[in-house]
Formats: C-alpha cells, sequence, structure tokens
C-alpha cells in the first residue's frame, strides 16, 4: 500500500499505513445519492432544507441558511477530528473504524468535519449535505456509506435578545464555571435562549415531518464538539427512534475560527434514518438501487409527498412498449392512458412513462411512446402473458381513447 496512488474524484493522494479504502468502497463515491432527482434521500434532504428556509428569514425575507451539498468527501484528521476538539486518543479516530486514506486524510465520518472551515469563511447560518463513511458491519441498518445533514447557527446578543431598552443589562459571555447546563464562557441566559432556539426548530422539523402527534423525547448526550448535547427521540410504531443529535457548540470551535461575538448551535442527522421511518423502507441497502420498482416508487416532485414503500419484487421485469398516433381533433391526456394501463394490467404493472413523443410535420398527427413495466410479485412471468395483457391495452386504448396504434 506504501506509495501506491489513490484517486478520489479528481483530487490524488499517496497511501501509507493508514489506507485502508477499497476499490469497491471508493465505487461509491460520486454517486451522490442525496443530489439524485426524485431520490428518498433528496426529498427528507429538501424536506430539512425547505423547514430551515421557512423558519429563519432575512429581515428582507430571503432564507438565511446557505447550502452546502457538493463538499469533497476527502478531508484530514484536522477537520473531522481536531477542529471538533476530539482528544488524539478518542476511539472515534480508530483505524477499524473510519476510511482513512492516508495517516492525514480520511473519508468525511460525519459532516461535522465541515463546520469549522464554513465558519472561518464567515458562514453564520448553514446547512452541510454529504456523504458520510464509516467503517462498520453491514446489515439491514448499517452500510459504510451514508449521508447525514448538518446545521449550523451562530447568533450575536442581539439576534438572540432582539434589540431592548437597555442591551447593557445582557450579555452572552462571563467568567464562570462549567455545569451540566452551560459552559463556563456563556452566560446562563444566553446558553437557555439557544438551548429553547434550537429545541424549537428541531422539534418542529420533526413532528412537521413525522406528523404533529408524534410522541418525542429529548436525551441528554454527550459530544465533544458540543455542550451541553442532546439526542431528540420520536416514538415510531411503539419503539423510541433516535432521530438526531445536537447542541451548544464549544466556544472554543468558534474562537480557533475567528469568532469572538457570536454563540452557536448544531445539529446532525441521518437521512437515511429519517427516510425509513418516513417512507417505511425497511432495508438501508436499498438506497443504493438503481431498479425502477424501487426508484420508481419516488418519482414525483414535491418531497412532501406522502408515499409508503412497497416492496419490490425479485422476479424478473417484462418491458413492452406500446406506440400510437393521439386522436386529431380531440383531447387526449396521458393521465387517462395511464389508467386505462392500470385498470387492464392490474397489479402486474410496475411503471408506465412516456419515453418518446413527436408530431409528424406533413400529417399533423402526434404519436407518443410508452414503455410498460410488467413484474409479478409472487412469481417468474412469461413473455406470452405479458404480451396478452400488452395486446389487450392495445385493444383498450384504440377503443376508448381513439388512439391508432403504429406497428
Ligand atoms: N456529528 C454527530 C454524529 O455524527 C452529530 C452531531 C452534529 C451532534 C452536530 C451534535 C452537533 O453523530
Amino acid at each position: 500500500v506504501n506509495g501506491t496512488k489513490v484517486e478520489v474524484l479528481g483530487r490524488e493522494y499517496t497511501g501509507d499505513h493508514m489506507t485502508n479504502v477499497t476499490p469497491h468502497l471508493l465505487s461509491h463515491i460520486g454517486r451522490d445519492l442525496h443530489l439524485q432527482p426524485h431520490h428518498p434521500l433528496r426529498h427528507v434532504a429538501q424536506r430539512v432544507t425547505q423547514h430551515m428556509y421557512r423558519q429563519y428569514l432575512s429581515p428582507r425575507g430571503n432564507p438565511l441558511f446557505s447550502v452546502h451539498s457538493q463538499l469533497h468527501p476527502v478531508v484530514t484528521t484536522h477537520q473531522n477530528f481536531d477542529s471538533l476538539l476530539i482528544p488524539k486518543d478518542h476511539v472515534s479516530r480508530k483505524k477499524s473504524d473510519n476510511f482513512y486514506i492516508n495517516e492525514t486524510h480520511l473519508l468525511r465520518a460525519h459532516t461535522s468535519a465541515h463546520q469549522s472551515e464554513l465558519i472561518s469563511m464567515g458562514f453564520d447560518n448553514f446547512l452541510v449535505i454529504g456523504d458520510v463513511y464509516r467503517r462498520d458491519d453491514i446489515d439491514a441498518s448499517h452500510y459504510p456509506v451514508f449521508h447525514q445533514l448538518e446545521g449550523v447557527r451562530l447568533c450575536t446578543l442581539k439576534e438572540l435578545y432582539g434589540t431592548h431598552q437597555n442591551m447593557d443589562a445582557y450579555h452572552l459571555f462571563e467568567n464562570g464555571e462549567r455545569t451540566e447546563d452551560h459552559q463556563g464562557v456563556h452566560s446562563a441566559e444566553a446558553a437557555r435562549r439557544m438551548e429553547a432556539e434550537l429545541k424549537g426548530c428541531l422539534l418542529g422539523l420533526a413532528t412537521s415531518l413525522f406528523g404533529q402527534d408524534t410522541e418525542v423525547r429529548w436525551v441528554d448526550a454527550y459530544f465533544p464538539f458540543t455542550h451541553p448535547s442532546w439526542e431528540l427521540e420520536v416514538q415510531i410504531n411503539g419503539e423510541w427512534v433516535e432521530l438526531l443529535g445536537c447542541g451548544i457548540m464549544e466556544q472554543e470551535i468558534l474562537a480557533n475560527a475567528g469568532v469572538q461575538d457570536k454563540i452557536g448551535w448544531a445539529f446532525g442527522l441521518g437521512l437515511e434514518r429519517w427516510a425509513m421511518k418516513l417512507y417505511g423502507i425497511p432495508d438501508i441497502r436499498l438506497f443504493w438501487s438503481t431498479d425502477s420498482g424501487f426508484l420508481s416508487q419516488f418519482r414525483f416532485d414535491d418531497p412532501a409527498t406522502p408515499v409508503t414503500y412497497k416492496a419490490v419484487s425479485k422476479y424478473n421485469p417484462c418491458i413492452n412498449d406500446i406506440s400510437f398516433w393521439l386522436p386529431k381533433d380531440q383531447q387526449y391526456e396521458s393521465a387517462d392512458f395511464y389508467d386505462l394501463v392500470r385498470s387492464v394490467g392490474g397489479s402486474l404493472v410496475e411503471q408506465v412513462n412516456l419515453v418518446d413523443s413527436f408530431t409528424h410535420p406533413k400529417k399533423q398527427l402526434t404519436s407518443h411512446c410508452y414503455r410498460i413495466v410488467y413484474r409479478h410479485m409472487e412469481r417468474v412471468l412469461t413473455q406470452e402473458e405479458v404480451n396478452d395483457v400488452h395486446r389487450k391495452i392495445e385493444q383498450e386504448a384504440a377503443s376508448s381513447l381513439q388512439v391508432s396504434i403504429r406497428i
């Protein structure tokens, strides 16, 4: 491994005794599931982003938060650990738990790795969305690559208190003792206000996605980069599920990034966990599926569309196309054809999509071609029985939608 070149998204690194990334793992990089149109992870990321946009507006009514969703996944050990005050001997640095590129670089283990660089750049309110990497067993709820969304908000005294008559009475900082409730440098009152704002924001987020009646609870937690720290749990089907970690940012992180006059909060959540609970997706490996049976269930534009995932058949799909001229002087809507296909094909039809449309200049006629994917949930489909259903669909379309089938 010593001296071998490791290339990740156009950047080249030299391997050493710490290198433990495999070609198989590296093949996941660049898939960017969180950026793929209609992917369930993107729907969830968009809903969280929308919540934050609505919650925090500038005086002119624009969203305050910036979104960083294309940051390079290779970070330095300084970014992933030191900048977050994670001790040199902390267990989370272990080679057996991380994917190291070499001694100084690794695939980020959490989106928190970008906190301090973005703060140094001057961002006060931001989200980081991205793929994160941890060595772990693979099972229904663990996969070495998953996706996180991080939120950070820094506030000045004025932002936290608004403008009061006597601003001298309020202050963010004091020289006190660190207690369970606040850091020594924070005034108890400022820390309390930040906690209330953070918890209010995240409770609103959880209930807007999981429902207003969702049971929620805060659990005390520990992170080296926040104090105090909490986890938010919600009850889903009688089971308490941890949804996120959060806390008041250690002031030392802000100071190291050149910020003197602000107090901050941060949270981090796993998009897969949220999507699995929200859509009832039973296995984390499904997010990597390129099968239309999985992806087509999320093919909607409004990310808040309610869906419950239905298991995809492990049996073979059969794909047949159908082309026809649309009726000349009559109303035709693709939706009518979709309804027709569903009623004739029933549960054999997994999906229907318009794959081609063109207008013949002389005839002044429009032709549509649809691709129908047939698949049975419990058994192998034969091409003959599919042809049978397909022919019925052609006949029914010709008679009830007045289209003329092209052969
Ligand atoms: N980075 C933490 C994790 O991966 C989550 C977190 C983010 C906690 C921000 C607190 C503040 O578990």
